[in-house]
């Protein structure tokens, strides 16, 4: 399973990056827009920067929503850095800018993924990932999980090779769940990661040792 960050803050990228496991970053108009973020320019230019610290994909989302707009926006984002995955949201337009840049051999996610419908139809487009949102569907009760394990079915019964990339995950045991039912990739706050470190028997344990280690070297 792959882990992205879902972030534009790049100290949390450069943390993330120096433990050794990330495989790339997500962002999205939101998170560029707390970084503070704001003008063509400085926005092209923090996602280069991000790109010179992960080794793997950094997706960079397009504000157009119209098939050219799009499309314009996304080759300019792909030519910046090749580590650029061209984010496209689920709309009309969208799928045809997916199919666009598929037939162009440049990298896309598909954001604001919500049913197993809107899943098909992105891989259908050749999308490289599709971003189905997990947390903002348990924030309305129903399982994003679900929806995970039904585009997993979908996509293996055609061997699909659109990568899911579990989005809005907001807790460590999403990171658990999504890999349990074949996730391809995860994208989460630097929180979700760090936290699977956690277990209180590994540090009683390791005190333990610490202090058996010091008594008998004392
Ligand atoms: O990048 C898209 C997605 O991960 C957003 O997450 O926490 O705002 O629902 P969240």
């Amino acid at each position: 399973m792959k882990f992205f960050i879902d972030t534009a803050n790049l100290d949390q990228i450069k943390e993330a990056q120096a433990l050794g496991v990330l495989d790339g970053v997500t962002t999205n108009p939101s998170l560029m827009a707390k970084e503070g973020i704001k003008g063509e320019k400085a926005v092209l230019n923090h996602y280069k920067a991000i790109c010179e610290i992960v080794d793997g994909d950094v997706s960079a989302e397009v504000i157009a929503t119209d098939f050219e707009g799009m499309v314009k926006e996304g080759e300019a984002l792909a030519e910046l850095h090749p580590q650029i995955v061209v984010k496209i949201p689920m709309i009309k337009d969208g799928i045809k800018a997916l199919k666009h840049f598929s037939d162009k051999g440049i990298k896309t996610n598909c954001t604001l993924v919500f049913s197993a419908g809107q899943a098909l139809l992105a891989a259908k487009a050749g999308a490289t990932y599709v971003s189905p949102f997990i947390g903002r569907l348990d924030d309305i009760s129903t399982d994003g999980l679900q929806l995970i394990e039904q585009i997993r079915l979908i996509y293996d019964n055609y061997a699909f090779e659109t990568q899911i990339l579990a989005a809005s995950v907001r807790h460590t045991m999403h990171v658990v769940e999504c890999a349990s039912i074949g996730a391809d990739v995860m994208t989460g706050p630097l929180s979700s990661i760090t936290g699977l470190l956690k277990h209180p028997l590994t540090d009683n344990g390791l005190a333990q040792f610490l202090a058996d280690h010091a008594k008998s070297n004392a």
